[in-house]
């Protein structure tokens, strides 16, 4: 099968690695991509918005499945053009992505399925917002309807900082003048997955994220600083619950709201006193927790999004992970998650890989055949080993190889869970 994959991060390298290693991979293209993705696929010049550019090149390369990474084309209706052209596509349509587009589409689908999330109202003016805002104690969390990028989001621990919170949404900075203002939930956070098509639900496996830029989950929010997998704070009982309380009938509701789901769900959810609750939904892989599932995932990649894809995810056997941790540490350009630092050398990656790390690429390019740095998070450096603390000490002997004077990591991803490996068994 000649396959497609759309998008240019680490997510999409973890992607393009696992879909080569299928038997049924015969040629992998992707568009953009980068050099890191280069080492796996053929990269084609092909703009994700141009959606008859898109459907003619799949005609032309007789594609077989088309995996879009990033949730900008799933927010913007590619996939839809895709299956109206007879193209089998990863990733669910315009929507149903809006489970990820859109902060108030989730909050109506949980309440009209009874899904266990935080409380909330839907604001559409400043003074209705401002309004809201005394119904609701301190901290509170303010959110831009739409998508911001990780961007949207306060948590205030102030009525003043929750006022300007709500100021910013509606000076227009985020496109859309709507606003989501909820209480705040209290407990630990973990990432969970699950792929769907549309009927059948299979769990893909868990991670945690570090979302801020600083050490000991201080500083600006990024996209994510490092993450490992699995999480096992979500034992599998409280998986179980998930499944059963939040994602099934969130893909059940879709459905019989005339909008299946496929594709995978990425599921964020806060570990609270009363049993765990959904934060928010993503349309699309975690980035960087696929890197730490794909670096654990055993079974054939390509075998399950095809399977969702096709509508026949029920006769497909569950996916096997490896019992181990996987663990990635992101290297990022000084100034992100502000404005980065660009064209800064980067060497060493062999020296990693052949100290066991496996080194995924983000915003890297080649400048005049060297690697330079093109963006915020440039290097996902992974390791799988019997532990957490086995993990974070291949990834950062690993991290020691790089020459890359420009690029910074956070030295204490998988903290929380090293903590827990250190903690004497009760
Ligand atoms: P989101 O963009 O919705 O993932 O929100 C970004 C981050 O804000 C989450 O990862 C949480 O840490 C935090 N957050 C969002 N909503 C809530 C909530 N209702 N209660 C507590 N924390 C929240
Ligand atoms: N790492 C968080 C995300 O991909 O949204």
């Amino acid at each position: 099968m000649n396959i497609l994959l759309l998008g240019s991060g680490g997510r999409e390298h973890a992607l393009a690695w696992k879909l080569a290693q299928s038997p049924r991979c015969d040629n992998l293209f992707a568009a953009p991509g980068n050099p890191g993705i280069a080492q796996a696929a053929d990269l084609v010049t092909l703009e994700a918005g141009d959606h008859a550019a898109v459907v003619a090149f799949c005609d032309a390369n007789r594609i077989g499945l088309v995996v879009i990474g990033p949730e900008a084309p799933l927010v913007d209706g590619l996939a839809d053009s895709l299956r109206a052209a007879g193209i089998a596509v990863f990733g669910p349509s315009r929507a149903a992505a809006q489970l990820e587009g859109s902060k108030a589409f989730t909050k109506a689908l949980c309440d009209r399925a009874g899904i266990p999330t935080a409380a909330y109202e839907h604001v559409r003016t400043e003074a209705e917002a401002l309004a809201a805002l005394t119904r609701f104690g301190i901290p509170v969390v303010i959110k831009a309807d739409g998508l911001a990028a990780g961007k949207g989001v306060t948590v205030a621990e102030t009525r003043a900082e929750a006022e300007a919170a709500i100021r910013d949404i509606f000076s227009g900075r985020f496109g859309g003048a709507e606003a989501v203002i909820e209480e705040c939930m209290v407990g630990e956070e973990v990432s969970f997955f699950a792929l769907t098509d549309g009927a059948t639900v299979m769990p893909f496996g868990s991670a945690q994220d570090h979302k801020r830029v600083g050490e000991g989950d201080t500083g600006p929010n990024t996209g994510g600083m490092g993450a490992y997998s699995p999480a096992r704070v979500l034992t599998s009982a409280l998986e179980g619950e998930v499944t059963t309380r939040i994602i099934a009938p969130t893909v059940r509701q879709l459905a019989a709201d005339g909008t299946p789901y496929s594709g995978v769900l990425f599921a964020g959810l806060m570990l609270t006193a009363e049993g765990p609750r959904l934060i928010e939904y993503n349309a699309r892989f975690g980035d960087p927790e696929c890197q730490v599932l794909m670096t654990r995932l055993d079974s054939d990649l390509v075998d399950l999004l095809a399977a969702c894809a096709e509508s026949r995810l029920a006769a497909c056997a569950p996916p096997r992970f490896s019992p181990e941790v996987a663990l990635t540490v992101v290297m990022a350009a000084a100034g992100y998650p502000g404005e980065p630092r660009k064209g800064g050398a980067i060497a060493g990656i062999a020296a990693a890989e052949a100290a066991g790390a496996r080194v995924f690429q983000a915003g890297t390019a080649l400048d005049g055949g060297k690697l330079v740095g093109a963006g915020g998070r440039v290097l996902n450096v992974t390791a799988r080993a019997a532990g957490v603390r086995a993990a974070q000490a291949a990834a950062y002997a690993a991290i020691e190889r790089i020459d890359a004077p420009d690029l910074f990591c956070r030295r204490d991803i998988g903290w929380r869970e090293a903590a827990r490996e250190d903690a004497p068994t009760p």
